[in-house]
């Protein structure tokens, strides 16, 4: 498809059987969104009039979230896909199963991800190389699996979740924070080769958020100008921006949404 780069795309118009919203028409592959914040950005989307594929490890969870999400909307509005996002296959598994399903697949959003501790000497080679795997590996598939069929639209975007330990050094995460950066760098540089497509590229930045991934950690919230985790609803609000045509003419950017956390020095107020 040839795209026009020199005027503003055309918002979307809403497709038979869906709803009204800010991304209403839209087709949404959501990985690691059986719990936590893909679970809330799938329930937000679908409530602006998006249709969500589910892709995650967990079977029965991802599909009682679909069907919880069908019977709220009164529409098939959501469906769950077994992915994991170790494997290519699985993610071109997916992504077939997301248009066979929907008929089309407009916004990428690349969120399963997991945690691992350790600094350099401390983190297991097993851990550096599950979290590196899933974290930035499965992100990568993610994208190259979703482009062909993200092409074919006049617009299409791609959300990678990062981390503020993918903008700053975080202590005790060699793992995560290599991984994060290498999503902050893959956004980038997807940004430039994709946006002759008509794909957007941008990566979200969450500091702590209270999710099921962080239930049991002890974080010390005194870096937080804002002086509390973020609901996962706070981070679904990023989410849905990026995801709709408001957000057309942002493309590679990297967007902090931590509180103020990554702003500068929280701690020193030395006189
Ligand atoms: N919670 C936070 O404070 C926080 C902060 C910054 C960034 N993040 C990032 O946000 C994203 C979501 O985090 P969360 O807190 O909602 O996590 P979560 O643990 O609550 O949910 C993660 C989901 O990913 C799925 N998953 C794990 N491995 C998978 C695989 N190989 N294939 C497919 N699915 C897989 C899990 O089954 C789970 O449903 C992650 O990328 C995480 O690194 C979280």
């Amino acid at each position: 498809m040839t795209h026009d780069t020199t005027s503003p795309a055309v918002p979307t118009h809403p497709a038979p059987g869906t709803a009204p919203g800010r991304v209403a028409g839209k087709v949404i592959l959501i990985s690691g969104a059986a719990q936590g914040m893909g679970a809330s950005h799938a329930r937000a989307l679908v409530a602006e009039g998006a249709r969500v594929m589910i892709g995650d490890l967990q079977v029965e969870v991802g599909t009682a979230l679909a069907e919880e999400i069908n019977a709220v909307a009164g529409r098939k509005a959501a469906a769950f896909t077994t992915l994991d996002v170790t494997s290519f296959e699985a993610w071109t598994a997916a992504v077939e199963d997301t248009v066979s399903t929907f008929g089309a697949l407009h916004v990428l959003v690349n969120n399963a991800g997991i945690y691992t501790p350790g600094s350099v000497t401390d983190a297991t080679i097993e851990n550096w190389t599950r979290t590196i795997d899933i974290d930035l590996t499965g992100t990568f598939y993610g994208m190259r699996a979703a482009a062909p069929e993200l092409r074919k639209n006049d617009t299409s975007a791609i959300i990678n979740v990062s981390s503020i330990a993918g903008l700053v050094g975080f202590k005790n995460r060699a793992a995560y924070s290599a991984a994060k950066w290498g999503v902050l760098g893959l956004t980038k540089t997807s940004a430039l080769d994709f946006g002759p497509d008509g794909i957007r590229v941008n990566s979200i930045h969450p500091g702590s958020v209270e999710t099921p991934l962080t239930a049991n950690l002890q974080r010390g919230l005194g870096q937080v100008p804002a002086g509390r985790a973020a609901q996962v609803e706070e981070i679904s609000a990023l989410v849905l921006y990026l995801a709709s045509d408001e957000s057309r003419f942002v493309s590679g950017a990297g967007i902090p949404i931590d509180g103020g956390e990554t702003a500068g020095n929280n701690l020193r107020d030395d006189a």
